[in-house]
């Protein structure tokens, strides 16, 4: 295989969902079909520890977070495929926002019973951003949920995107009898033998032979629905998929692996290869015309190994193709090295990978010389990926160390993982105390965790709950006597003003009175 078939056969997501919806059983079956693991059970081990055979932070293990599951590879119809994770939970963090950045496509997993969540909001939001394609697999018709119209219209009105139905649930719970295949023309049957899987239709569209489901009252309604669907649906169209404005939506069950292979198939002829980034010197990298590697870091993570207090930097190849032991220059400092430990994960264990091309993801081990947004090059001429978005917090503590002596090693501390990413920092006017902000809890905890166990310093964190946090267009106009404890004048870590609102009204009423401050956030 030439490097640029190699190239185009990859596909690179990631699952967005809400916790429970079913990503890690669907997840897990899909690695079951690219052979990645031989028992459908071993993915799903991971929240009773089976799966955690890394050993890094007490805390990943106490949350049973496996780093071997950041990212997953396996081979399925000729196409290599990259699963990145996108943890849900109090896990939920910046790290999943940045995952989201590193993705061609993204597959989002709904459960049918409860429609579009809070997370899958949230996750989706980014993906919008960015413009990638978007799957949708409803989840759960094994078991009673919303009326698939339903569904469809909350898709469109929560999210704000253009939907078509791939397939249509025959019946659903008890009732299930499978899926009309729009797309495939076919029924695919629930709970049958292999022979019996796939029924015909014909020219009408019709079941093409006699069957007793033709006589239920299921069919009779998913017929009426689709001729609905045919009547007044939006019209299936590729291009909209590949921008981002139309999801596909498939119907199935994970849990009885039930329309998760068709999904797949179907899932990879559409789903992009590698896509073109743009540099911050506006130029374009093309993954198949550009011949030499490049790369940024979309995620740092920390402590693999408590013995060696190692981190592993994730690079997401964007051009050209990664050999153990070549030479790459780090763009920002312009320092040039060998790299000669490099990781690639798959389902079950961590491997040393010693190829690998644009669309795969890397692991290079650090020793504090990366940052999250970094670019890495493997030719002489060096540039810069365009910057990784900063994300708005939503999350507050005010933070000190316990012991006032430790001050400096507080400092050290708080600087090094806040350009990791871990956490974002503010600072109070005048006193400048240090407060906190993360999208997720579990940022917090980590903060915590590693300032102990890294820097040798306890910290007191005290809670300042939810606040909308806005920057400033006008900065300029800003009068620090406009802070109060509603609305709370701070500085972020590049000195601009940030106010911390106290909740929506506060913000609106800060507004009223300030009409010619203009307030922004960040994604
Ligand atoms: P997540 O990663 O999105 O958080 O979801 P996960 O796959 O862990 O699934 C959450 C729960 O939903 C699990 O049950 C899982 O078995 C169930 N589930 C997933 N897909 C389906 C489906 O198609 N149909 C039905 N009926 N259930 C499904 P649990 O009881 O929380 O976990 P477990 O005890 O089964 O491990």
């Amino acid at each position: 295989m030439t490097i640029k078939e190699d190239i185009q056969s990859r596909r690179t997501f990631a699952i967005i969902s809400h916790p429970d919806a079913g990503k890690t059983t669907i997840t897990e079956k899909m690695l079951y079909f690219g052979g990645a693991i031989r028992d459908a059970g071993t993915v799903k081990g991971k929240k009773t520890g089976k799966f955690a055979t890394s050993d890094w932070m007490e805390i990943e293990k106490q949350r049973g977070i496996s780093v071997t599951s950041s990212v997953m590879q396996f081979d399925f119809n000729d196409c290599r495929v990259n699963i990145l994770d996108t943890p849900g939970h109090q896990d939920f963090s910046e790290d999943t926002y940045r995952t989201l950045m590193a993705v061609d496509s993204a597959v989002m997993v709904v459960d049918a019973a409860k429609g579009i969540e809070t997370q899958t909001l949230k996750l989706f939001k980014v993906c919008r951003m960015r413009g990638i394609p978007i799957f949708t697999f409803i989840n759960k018709l094994d078991r009673q949920g919303k009326e698939p119209l339903e569904l469809m219209e909350e898709l469109e009105e929560v999210l704000g995107i253009q939907s078509y139905a791939m397939n249509w649930p025959i019946g659903m719970g008890k009732e299930f009898m499978g899926i009309y295949d729009r797309y495939n023309k076919r029924i695919e049957q629930f709970r049958t033998d292999e022979e019996a899987r796939f029924l015909p239709i014909d020219e009408e569209g019709e079941l093409a032979i006699a069957h007793p489901m033709k006589e239920t009252s299921y069919y009779t309604q998913a017929m009426d629905d689709i001729m609905l669907l045919n009547e007044a649906g939006n019209e299936f169209s590729e291009e909209k998929i590949r921008r981002g404005e139309l999801t596909p939506v498939f119907f199935g069950s994970a849990l009885t692996n039930f329309g998760v292979q068709t999904f797949l198939e179907t899932y990879l002829q559409f789903a992009p290869m590698p896509q073109p980034r743009l540099t911050q010197e506006e130029t374009i990298v093309d993954p198949v015309d550009t011949p030499e590697f490049s790369g940024f870091i979309f995620k740092i993570q920390a402590n693999m190994n408590p013995a060696h207090r190692d981190r592993i930097a994730f690079v997401r190849i964007v051009s050209g193709e990664f050999e153990r032991g070549m030479n790459m220059t780090l763009a920002r400092t312009g320092k040039s090295f060998k790299v000669t430990q490099s990781t690639q994960f798959l389902a079950d264990d961590r491997e040393t990978v010693d190829k690998a091309v644009a669309g795969d993801i890397i692991g290079l081990y650090d020793t504090g010389t990366y940052q999250i947004g970094d670019t890495v090059v493997g030719g002489k001429k060096t540039f810069k990926f365009e910057a990784l978005p900063q994300f708005t917090p939503e999350i507050f503590m005010k933070v000190t160390a316990k012991n006032v002596m430790k001050s400096k090693h507080f400092h050290k501390g708080i600087l090094q993982l806040v350009q990791e990413g871990a956490i974002q920092y503010y600072k109070t006017l005048h006193t400048e105390e240090v407060i906190l902000g993360a999208v997720g809890q579990l940022q917090f905890e980590v903060f915590e965790h590693r300032m102990k166990n890294e820097y040798n310093v306890e910290v007191r964190m005290e809670p300042m709950g939810n606040k909308i946090a806005r920057w400033i267009e006008n900065e300029e106009d800003v009068k620090e006597s406009m802070t109060s404890a509603r609305s709370m004048l701070v500085r972020d870590r590049y000195d601009q003003y940030v106010f911390l609102f106290e909740n929506e009204f506060a913000m609106r009423w800060f507004s009223d009175k300030n009409e010619h401050i203009k307030l922004y956030s960040l994604l």
